[in-house]
């Protein structure tokens, strides 16, 4: 059995910077015709200057494969409708990171006041730039996504021409959220399809299923795999794909961060062959981000077969999820 997917997407991935941009781009530049490149580099990507100049390392690291960086910026409280305006031909989406929630995020903001926002959402709403968005509180740890749910819900009714798009949910309440919301979209990552907190610390602990945000409940898995698998227009991929260095994973004060991109369109054609849902994976991996992003993409056929792999226990020094297990497709 073969499966034919026209330039799948991957709306939400870390390709890192220097060597370790390097040695990883090539799985996602491989599999996939484009990817929103997440902007939490230390410095952050906060300028157009350094923006573009990141893209250029990108597409080097990606060599001869046909692969589109779309770009984001990271969310700060001193941009302007100006320098909105001047990024916008080099943007495709700005990402608000609460500070401090995550790898990377120090820079984020303190304090999401919609007021002293307001200005940069209006501009973001009228330049058509998407707002995505690390929707985590600093609460307890299993609650901090249902938390930031009245964030959301106010951002979205005070800008509802603002395309807002919560990134790598978790929780069934933000299945709900999409419902009452035209304007709120979501990414879902390939682990919250596939493991719960379970995984992670159910058993020995597994520092490479550990992410931010965590792995909630079965409940919760099911209401994403439901969305997912169904090809409801709200939801798109977007992995997550966030390698660090095994010292960094492999440690205590482990990195949050799950390196996926190598095995993410097999595992991906697993579950929904597995839901009799194949023919919906096209939607979820690409379709639906075109739409909800108003992009074009390059025209780049991915062929999956149904042949059994065992996932290598390492790409490149780093350690991917699920290392070792198999997967019953392949990418031809
Ligand atoms: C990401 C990273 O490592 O950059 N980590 C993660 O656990 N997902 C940041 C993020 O997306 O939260
Ligand atoms: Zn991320």
């Amino acid at each position: 059995m073969r499966l034919t997917l026209n330039s799948p997407l991957d709306m939400h991935l870390h390709l890192r910077d220097g060597k370790m941009l390097s040695d990883i781009a090539k799985y996602s530049a491989k599999n996939f015709a484009g990817a929103l490149i997440m902007p939490n580099l230390t410095p952050p990507i906060t300028t157009i200057k350094t923006l573009k100049e990141y893209k250029e390392r990108i597409l080097k690291a990606c060599g001869e494969e046909i692969f589109t960086p779309y770009m984001s910026l990271f969310f700060q409280e001193s941009y302007t409708p100006e320098f909105l305006k001047e990024a916008k031909p080099f943007v495709s989406a700005v990402k608000l990171y609460p500070s401090g929630v995550t790898t990377n995020s120090e820079c984020g903001v303190s304090d999401i006041d919609i007021k002293k926002l307001s200005h940069i959402f209006e501009a973001m709403s009228e330049l058509d730039i998407p707002l995505c968005v690390h929707g985590e509180t600093d609460g307890f740890v299993m609650d901090r996504e249902r938390e930031f749910g009245a964030i959301y819900e106010n951002i979205a009714n005070a800008f509802p021409k603002l395309t807002i798009i919560m990134e790598h949910i978790t929780t069934k309440e933000s299945v709900s959220l999409l419902r009452k919301y035209d304007n709120l979209y979501a990414t879902i990552t390939l682990h919250h399809l596939l493991i719960t907190l379970d995984d992670v610390a159910g058993g020995l602990l597994n520092p490479h299923l550990f992410c931010k945000p965590i792995a909630k409940t079965y409940e919760d898995k099911e209401a994403l795999v439901q969305i997912a698998i169904n090809a409801d227009k709200k939801v798109m991929f977007g992995s997550d794909s966030a390698p660090h260095p095994v010292s960094k994973k492999e440690c205590c004060g482990c990195a949050a961060g799950i390196f996926s991109a190598p095995i993410a369109l097999s595992a991906l054609a697993e579950l929904f062959e597995q839901h009799d849902k194949l023919t919906n994976l096209q939607a979820f991996v690409s379709d639906n981000a075109r739409n909800i992003y108003n992009i074009t993409t390059p025209n780049k056929e991915v062929i999956l077969q149904k042949k059994e792999q065992t996932i290598s226990k390492e790409f490149d020094g780093i350690i991917p999820m699920f290392a070792g297990k198999k997967l019953s497709w392949s990418i031809e």
